[in-house]
């Protein structure tokens, strides 16, 4: 008896359910996934996502790749929630112009950022991004490249250890270049996370990401609700409350040095005055007054949208220059010719003439974006260039992944390393590349990213010769540009970024 209770009152939840979702259904049977992969009663394709010795990258993989093979738009059942998956340029232009609401997936990271601005609501967001946005003037960026060289030679004195001896991983030596970087450049402070890899920020930065990845491949854990009985959970907010009382001691120090009127510049050598990103906060939110709490939230934002993302795309350059050494050789001939011997610092002023390396460094970010895939809510009916119909209630993915490797966009030969593709043709369309994603609200520190992964890679190019791990990656004759990636809340490289140096000082060139 109780039996058949439960069983009517299910068929007449699934049903009800099946009434309020009628019109994602309906997109859904628009847009149909692929046959070999079955849609499962209750759970739809969400097993694509637990399938034993695969990685979530091997599942958005596959989605770009049934997206590809239908016009660049296909979609899934992960659960009761309809997702599209986008490869195509013009649709996803379309929901990155007027989709602005981040997709709750992105909010994992709270207990850190609060309601900073990177996936704040957007009633939230909108006047922070007007605040925030004019900190990053070319100005601004232009006086901290005297930060990245100078962060760039610490770097290149720590490789030096490693030079001709075996592979290591160049991971970790990026990652703490990054993060001096971003420190200083945005509160003024030398937490010398290169020196001192026990310093207790850099420590709890790099558990808070690791908890935070574990977290975000685990669907079932997203509701703190059953999150917070988990033993990961007290390190988790222990992570974040270190992290916020050393953001708070800094802006609470600058507010009122700045109230003072005091000297409050980062000391970068000659006398130009520099300021920090949260100077430039603190002053240009003086109208409508940023509460320390709001100071420090965008504060990290800054660290945690800036760190992680530069190192994980320099990484990837590296990677690829030892795979690519007749590549590698133009970069240190372009490098040499315009920043000169390897003693003289790199300044603002070179950058822009690094042509061909800047071709380098998109291509980089095009085959292996940091950030894979990016999900946005939808809220409004929302009518694609196509004709279809996309309906509030179901999630978008933008899988940049398949964005970038789209034949129908990149040609057949979409999957290889080819840089002077940046400079021989013009993209198809604008949104066709998007590393830094797309549209209002797209990443602020593009141009600070691109400047900082040039400087610290010229100074590394010039003092090191790149190799492969292992000599057969040089001369297998295959498509060398086919690294084993993993998703950890950005793409990272399977074999963490293994690689050899040699120093030039010894060579001819
Ligand atoms: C290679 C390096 C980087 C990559 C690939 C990257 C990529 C991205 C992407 C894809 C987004 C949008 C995320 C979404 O829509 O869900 C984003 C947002 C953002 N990024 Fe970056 N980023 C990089 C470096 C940086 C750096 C160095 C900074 C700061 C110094 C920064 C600051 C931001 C901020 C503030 C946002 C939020 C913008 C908003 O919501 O209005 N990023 N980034
Ligand atoms: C974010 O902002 C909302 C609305 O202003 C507020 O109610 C909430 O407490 C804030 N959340 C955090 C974590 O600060
Ligand atoms: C807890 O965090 C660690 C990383 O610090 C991770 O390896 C582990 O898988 C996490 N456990 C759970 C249940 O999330």
């Amino acid at each position: 008896m109780l039996w058949q209770i439960c069983f009517i009152l299910l068929i007449i939840y699934y049903c009800v359910l099946r009434w309020k979702n009628r019109d994602i259904i309906k997109l859904s049977k628009q847009l149909p996934f692929t046959n070999e992969y079955r849609c499962l009663p209750f759970i739809g394709h969400a097993w694509l996502f637990i399938r034993r010795g695969k990685d979530p990258m091997d599942t958005f993989k596959l989605l770009a790749d049934v997206a590809q093979k239908r016009n660049g738009i296909t979609s899934f059942w992960f659960g009761n929630n309809l997702y599209t998956i986008l490869t195509d340029p013009f649709a996803a232009e379309k929901v990155l112009k007027t989709s602005l609401e981040k997709h709750e997936l992105m909010q994992l990271a709270r207990p850190l950022i609060g309601n900073g601005s990177i996936f704040a609501p957007v009633f939230i967001w909108r006047p922070r991004r007007k605040v925030l946005a004019p900190t990053f003037g070319q100005k601004t960026l232009n006086n901290f490249v005297t930060v990245f060289y100078k962060q760039s030679v610490i770097l290149v004195n720590k490789l030096q250890s490693m030079a001709e001896k075996d592979k290591f991983s160049v991971f970790n030596y990026i990652s703490t270049y990054s993060m001096d970087s971003i420190c200083e450049t945005t509160m003024g402070v030398n937490i010398n996370a290169q020196s001192n890899t026990n310093h207790p920020v850099l420590k709890a930065f790099n558990g808070f990401c690791q908890i935070y990845a574990a977290r975000s491949v685990r669907p079932w854990l997203h509701s703190t609700a059953v999150y917070r009985w988990m033993p990961n959970y007290s390190t988790y907010l222990g992570h974040s409350q270190l992290l916020n009382n050393f953001v708070d001691k800094i802006v609470k120090t600058k507010s009122q040095e700045i109230k003072n009127g005091g000297n409050n510049n980062i000391q970068t050598g000659d006398d130009k005055k520099t300021r920090t990103f949260l100077e430039l906060l603190i002053e240009s939110s003086r109208d409508n007054g940023y509460t320390d709490v709001e100071l420090r939230e965008e504060t990290l934002v800054m660290v945690l949208a800036g760190t992680d993302t530069s190192a994980v795309g320099a990484s990837f350059v590296l990677l690829l220059l030892a795979r690519y050494p007749d590549i590698q050789d133009k970069v240190l001939q372009e490098i040499e010719q315009v920043c000169g011997h390897s003693d003289n610092p790199i300044r603002a002023e070179h950058l822009p003439s690094l042509k061909y390396f800047d071709a380098v460094i998109k291509e980089t970010l095009r085959l292996y974006p940091p950030v894979p895939i990016i999900v946005r809510k939808m809220e409004t009916p929302t009518v694609l260039p196509s004709g279809l119909t996309l309906v509030p209630g179901i999630g978008v993915v933008i899988n940049i992944w398949g964005m970038h490797r789209n034949p129908a966009i990149w040609g057949p030969d979409a999957d290889e390393f080819r840089p002077e593709r940046f400079i021989e043709d013009t993209l198809k369309h604008p949104a066709a590349y998007m590393p830094f994603s797309y549209g209002p609200r797209n990443c602020l520190g593009y141009q600070y990213a691109m400047m900082s992964m040039k400087t610290v890679l010229a100074s590394v190019v010039r003092n090191f010769r790149i190799l492969p791990a292992e000599d057969w990656e040089l001369n297998s004759c295959k498509n060398k540009a086919n690294l084993e990636v993993k998703f950890e809340v950005m793409m990272k490289h399977a074999d963490n970024f293994q690689i050899r140096l040699k120093k030039r000082t010894n060579e001819s060139t």
